[in-house]
């Protein structure tokens, strides 16, 4: 483009160099003529007069050749009378030359009883001519002064060449100007090609600092607004992308520890089942105790999989959409006098006085749900003769805080923080025979966020552990 640019230049200076110069030589020429016309029309005039005093040709063309040749080429002079007959000639014989009635400005002067003026080219000479023949009304003859042009072309040859000189030396100092120029000019463009190019292999980080003038200053301008848009949006699309994979692992864990937890029992069903088939297992009570097993964990998978199934379910919901009215304490009493045969096995006392009513819209199989698996947890994780209290209060905002507390084992502070994550244990063995799955919190922290709320534990080992969760589902319109 730059080089196109340059080549335009130097054709409009050309051009216009061309154009000044052309009209100027035929300015000059056209100048140069008519000095000589004026110089051949004032030796006319001093011939005419000379002749009126001497007479003589002679002395008259001598006088006037001195005078004017000076400033012109060679000055020829020629009387000829109205028959064409040449009375007197400058340069030769007069006598010897040839009737001039067929010249044309001769005829012409005689036909117009005036000053006439010719140029053309003289074969007796050999160079181009100007001529003027002027009609004499005293002698009845026509004086004709010609001058070659041999002068004046060579002038014009001069200034042609002149000229030539001057338009290569326009070209040089052109191109040179025009380099430098394009070259300053096409820096920025060179800088923003480059910067393109560093924007399309990803470095966001590229801008462009050189100057120029208006239109790519603009541009150049523009270009560092939109990299800095691209810069904004890519580091944002990487933050995305980032917790997208962030998400993608969690998943891609969470499944691989499914698949683990689900190897387990299937494992241990399948070894129970070929010892059965395959060896003389022939005490019935023995028999009887590996169908036991088998069914444990047969349980043991069901449960698995209907808390996995149960999370995915709940952590697809933004909002639950099996919302219906009931009183929260008639809930609580009657879990609670479910879990009760459970607690008894382990002699273990739920505490739970149903107090005023507590109207909440929820999802009634969600806080079932909570309650069973805090309570399983505090029967589960409790010690013989231990005690199990539930409360539920109501606090601002529509919040109900539940909370379960018992008299069990307790959890070192170290694992506190990650109790709520999914398959979580502190002791995985111990959850294992009392047939939990490590899924059983995750869920109540699941539902939790399901209600806008939050869930909290407080724990000391040996003494016991309080599970706290916090649900928006106070239903103030009863
Ligand atoms: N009330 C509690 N007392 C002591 N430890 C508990 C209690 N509740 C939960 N835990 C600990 O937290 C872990 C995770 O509980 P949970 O998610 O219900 O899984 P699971 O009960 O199936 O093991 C349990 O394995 C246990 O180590
Ligand atoms: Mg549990």
């Amino acid at each position: 483009m730059i080089k196109k640019i340059q080549a335009f230049l130097i054709v409009i200076v050309l051009l216009s160099i061309l154009v000044t110069g052309v009209s100027g030589v035929y300015f000059l020429s056209d100048y140069s003529e008519n000095t000589n016309r004026q110089l051949l029309v004032s030796a006319g005039r001093f011939f005419s007069e000379e002749m009126k005093d001497r007479i003589s040709f002679e002395n008259a063309a001598t006088d006037c050749i001195e005078i004017f040749s000076r400033s012109s080429g060679d000055l020829r002079i020629t009387v000829i009378d109205h028959n064409g007959r040449v009375l007197f000639d400058s340069a030769e014989d007069a006598t010897r030359m040839d009737n001039h009635s067929d010249r044309k400005e001769v005829s012409a002067a005689f036909l117009s009883k005036g000053t006439v003026f010719e140029k053309r080219y003289s074969r007796t000479i050999g160079t181009d001519m100007l001529y003027m023949a002027d009609f004499d009304e005293t002698t009845g003859t026509v004086v004709r002064i010609s001058m070659p042009l041999v002068e004046y072309v060579r002038g014009v040859r001069n200034i042609q060449i002149a000229f030539i000189a001057v338009m290569i030396a326009a070209v040089f100092i052109l191109s040179f100007f025009g380099y430098l120029y394009s070259k300053k000019l096409a820096r920025p463009l060179r800088e923003l090609k480059n910067a393109a190019q560093s924007l399309s292999i990803s470095e966001y980080k590229t801008r462009i600092t050189s100057e120029g003038p208006d239109e790519i200053r603009a541009l150049t301008k523009a270009f560092n607004e939109m990299a800095d848009r691209l810069e904004h949006d890519m580091s944002e699309l990487e933050e995305k992308n980032k917790r997208l994979s962030e998400l993608q692992d969690l998943k891609t864990e969470f499944a691989a520890n499914v698949s683990h937890e689900l190897k387990t029992p299937l494992t241990s069903i399948r070894g129970f089942i070929d010892t059965l088939r395959n060896s003389e297992v022939s005490d019935p009570e023995v028999r009887q105790r590996f169908l036991e097993i088998i069914d444990i964990e047969a349980q043991r998978l069901n449960q698995l999989i209907n808390d996995v199934l149960q999370l995915s379910e709940i952590e697809r919901l933004d909002n639950d959409p099996e919302k219906e009215k009931f009183n929260l304490s008639d809930l609580i009493d009657e879990t609670v006098r479910m879990e009760r045969e459970k607690a008894f096995e382990k002699n273990v006392e739920i505490i739970y006085d149903t107090g005023e009513d507590l109207p909440v819209k929820a999802g009634r199989f969600r806080v079932r749900q909570v309650l069973i698996n805090l309570l399983d947890n505090a029967i589960n994780y409790n010690r013989e003769g231990g005690r199990i209290w539930v409360r539920a209060v109501r606090e601002p905002d529509r919040v109900i805080a539940i909370s379960v507390k018992d008299t069990g084992e307790g959890i070192a502070e170290e694992h506190l923080p990650r109790i709520f994550e999914r398959f979580y244990r502190v002791d995985k063995s111990h959850s294992r025979e009392l047939g939990g799955t490590g899924l059983g919190l995750s869920i109540v922290k699941h539902i939790a966020i399901l209600y806008e709320g939050s869930t909290s534990v407080e724990s000391k080992p040996g003494i016991g552990s309080t599970f706290t969760v916090r649900l928006r589902i106070a239903d103030d319109l009863v």
